[in-house]
């Protein structure tokens, strides 16, 4: 299960949860985690994290898994469809994560589900999305695996790249701004502890996401 949704399990999630606390995350807060997968960010967010947690997935062995390793009955884990929904209320969540989640979307589903965070989003909410971009050197990676597996004729998952045009034009269109890029090849985000990642990368008070991450949030809130 965890090798399912990508490398580096233990260590990718502790870089996931201290990003969250380093943009602001509060203990009280509302978090939904939207393609939650087996619960890479859940895992170390319930150790630190006392507010409503919501999980989304369209796999529920995935769900199952990330229930089990969050361990909190007040968490809910949630199966949704590919219809691109949100089962939260309006304006209730403090930040909606996107974590290797809109790299497997078309552009036109990943405007979509911006469209349907919008909604569930509190007025001083944060958005965050890691993406892949053509302009960080070390994403190409991702990009030639694809072209390999297409001519080869192997099946292959999506892996769209989205540059930062697309989303400025996005937060345009959807009364966003942007409010902050990292970049994914940069150690940028502070960490609480050390983390060593699959392939023997060790991080000591930094580290990169390895894809880039926008944080975005209402326009209207005059940030
Ligand atoms: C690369 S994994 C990342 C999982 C998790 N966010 C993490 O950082 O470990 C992408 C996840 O998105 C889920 N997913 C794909 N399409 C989705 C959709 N339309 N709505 C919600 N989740 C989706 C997949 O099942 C998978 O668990």
């Amino acid at each position: 299960m965890e090798q399912a949704i990508g490398g580096s399990f233990e260590a990718v999630g502790l870089i996931e949860r201290d990003l969250l606390v380093w943009l602001g995350l509060q203990p009280s807060d509302n978090v939904v985690d939207v393609g939650c997968g087996a619960g890479r960010l859940a895992e170390p967010l319930a150790r630190i994290h006392q507010g409503p947690y919501l999980g989304t997935d369209v796999v529920p062995a995935l769900l199952d898994h990330a229930r089990g390793l969050a361990r909190r009955a007040d968490w809910r884990f949630e199966l949704v469809d590919d219809s691109l929904s949100i089962p939260a209320p309006n304006e209730s969540a403090d930040w909606v994560c996107f974590f290797s989640v809109l790299t497997h979307l078309k552009h036109e589903a990943s405007y979509l589900y911006l469209k349907e965070a919008k909604r569930v989003l509190r007025p001083e909410g944060r958005i965050v999305m890691s993406f892949l971009e053509f302009a960080i050197p070390s994403h190409w990676s991702p990009f030639e695996q694809s072209v390999t597996d297409i001519a080869a004729g192997n099946e292959h998952p999506l892996n769209q790249f989205i540059d930062r045009g697309a989303i400025e034009a996005w937060s345009t269109h959807l009364d966003f701004r942007v409010l902050q890029i990292l970049d994914g090849d940069q150690q940028n985000i502070p960490l609480s502890q050390p983390v060593t990642t699959e392939s023997g990368q060790q991080f000591a008070d930094y580290a990169s996401l390895g894809q880039s991450v926008a944080v975005l949030g209402h326009r209207a809130a005059g940030i």
